[in-house]
């Protein structure tokens, strides 16, 4: 089975994962600086913008990410599933 491939625009990288890994985890044991805290879905910390490709989503609070957001492509970080290539853009607000 083919590895997804997660890009991260504007830091000119790409990770080779595994399938199912989550988000979060795979930026920050391949050494990419990513902010967030609770890493359960609580604080939205880990806030970023899906540009390309889908996630599966786990529970969070309406706290940490709104339907708003949701449905303008921010995902957090912690709370999403690898499931094939996708393409992420930090927020500068979020402090990246
Ligand atoms: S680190 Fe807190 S919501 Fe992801």
């Amino acid at each position: 089975m083919t590895r997804p491939v997660v890009t991260i625009e504007g830091l000119d990288r790409r990770l080779i994962v595994e399938p199912g890994e989550i988000l979060l985890t795979a930026l920050l044991s391949r050494g990419v600086r990513f902010a967030y805290s609770c890493q359960s879905g609580a604080c939205g910390a880990c806030k970023c913008r899906l540009v390309a490709g889908e996630v599966g989503t786990l529970t969070h609070s309406d706290g940490a990410l709104s339907a708003a957001e949701s449905r303008q492509g921010i995902i957090l970080a912690c709370r999403s599933q690898v499931q094939g290539d996708l393409t992420i853009r930090l927020l500068p607000a979020a402090g990246h």
